[in-house]
């Protein structure tokens, strides 16, 4: 296990004063890029087509060299580094895959570890290991690329970028050509192995609802290689530095700050559970305590069944008479404005809201969603900083400035 050792710690990157001009160019493609990307940290590449996203990426690993300026990789020069072995330390996911067609799945994870000279029963050990962790069934590992589904083989991708355990990875468009609802599922599966993996990422992506998602900061380009601003989604959403920069993130910003914040970070309201034949007169009482006038029916391990009707309450016990099914369970951790699409989906104004057992812990409804909405500026400043500690559950009691 410890046998990378030194190479799975998360690497700060910083871009210095970096331009890339390619010959023949009347503009440079990158000009004078200077960010600072923190260990462990998301930084999103966002910006129309040709703004110069994937060459400022690429001379990361030095698949393009620079023209003038410096990166630094953990405070050390890539200009001190051999490509190949830039190319080994860094994990590298694109759009197009780029699987070998003619290997099979774990022959493909196992590219980089061939490199470096794993021995085979070690790269056979780790493919099994990073198929679990992408989340695609062992037996998968015999397949080729081609016996698979798109979303399947980006999920081999990253498990490939992986597979060496890099302290960096570079990322240009890898869900751009998944489906909607596939690619909010790989994007909210990578953001949990994020969670555990805390690695350094470059993400590019032209979707800026995309980068808001997945970013802990954006850097959105504008064509020219320039940057536009570099700042946590919050603050590009409630203060973008330029006209370019609000044009591009649009005219819905109160919508998109939906993504900004989980379920779990607002409050709830809270709702009666009953189980049948449990005694009538406390659910009532209990109902009349909860902010929603209508009991929820949960099964033994306290898991939504249905809304009880008036019936189920009319006898001594409770009968499991539903007036309508548990439609749509939201989860605690989807972001809310996923959780909001589900809701308008199913066409209802509230939802039970689950944690990770399936168990019911309150209900998120539509006067949540919109409060949770106006209560968003005040968490301007490095909103992301703020979520990640502990003070902030009380995200939806604050009373923000009144935007505009
Ligand atoms: N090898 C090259 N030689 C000359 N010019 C190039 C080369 N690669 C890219 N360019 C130019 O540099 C600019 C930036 O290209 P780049 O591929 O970095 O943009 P991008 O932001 O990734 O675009 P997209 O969103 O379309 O992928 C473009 O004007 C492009 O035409
Ligand atoms: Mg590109």
């Amino acid at each position: 296990m410890g046998e990378s050792s030194g190479r799975s710690s998360a690497e700060t990157i910083e871009f210095r004063d970096v331009t890339k001009q390619y010959p023949g160019g009347s503009e440079p493609a990158v000009d004078g890029l200077s960010l600072e990307v923190p260990a462990g940290e998301i930084c999103v590449l966002v910006g129309p087509s040709g703004c110069g996203k994937t060459t400022a990426m690429r001379m990361v690993n030095r698949m393009i060299d620079m023209t003038s300026g410096d990166i630094l990789l953990g405070g050390r020069s890539v200009r001190d580094r051999k490509p190949e072995e830039l190319r080994r330390e860094i994990g590298y996911v694109i759009q197009q895959i780029g699987l070998f067609p003619h290997r099979t799945i774990a022959d493909n994870i196992s590219t980089v570890p061939s490199l470096l000279g794993w021995s085979k029963a070690r790269m056979s050990e780790r493919a099994d290991e990073l198929l679990e962790l992408v989340g695609l069934p062992r037996e998968m590992r015999d397949r080729y690329p081609s016996q698979l589904s798109g979303g399947q083989r980006q999920r081999v991708g990253v498990a490939r970028a992986l597979a060496v355990d890099p302290p960096v990875m570079l990322m240009d468009e890898p869900f751009g050509a998944i489906d909607p609802i596939n690619r909010e599922r790989l994007q909210n599966e990578f953001l949990r192995l994020q969670a555990e993996l805390r690695k350094t990422i470059v993400f590019v992506t032209h979707d800026i609802d995309e980068a808001i998602k997945m970013g802990d900061r954006i850097a959105v380009m504008q064509v020219g290689g320039k940057l536009a601003q570099f700042a946590p989604p919050a603050e590009l959403l409630m203060a973008p530095a330029s006209p370019f920069v609000e044009d591009f993130v649009g005219a819905d910003r109160a919508l998109k700050r939906l993504a900004l914040q989980r379920v779990r970070d607002i409050d709830l309201w809270t709702v009666a559970t009953c189980r049948t034949g449990e005694p009538t007169a406390g659910v009532r009482e209990r109902t009349a305590e909860a902010d929603l006038d209508i009991a929820l029916l949960v099964d033994e391990h306290q898991r939504p069944v249905g809304w009880l009707s008036e019936r189920g309450l009319t006898g001594e016990r409770i009968r499991s008479e539903l007036r309508s099914p548990a439609d749509p369970v939201v989860d605690l951790d989807d972001i809310l404005r996923d959780a909001l699409s589900d809701l308008l989906a199913s066409e209802s104004m509230y939802g039970p809201v689950v944690g990770a057992q399936g168990e019911v812990v309150g209900v998120l409804s539509m006067q949540v969603i919109s409060q949770a909405v106006g209560s968003a500026p005040s968490e301007v400043p490095g909103a992301t900083e703020l979520a990640a500690s502990e003070h902030v559950n009380g995200a939806g009691d604050a009373t923000g400035p009144d935007e505009e």
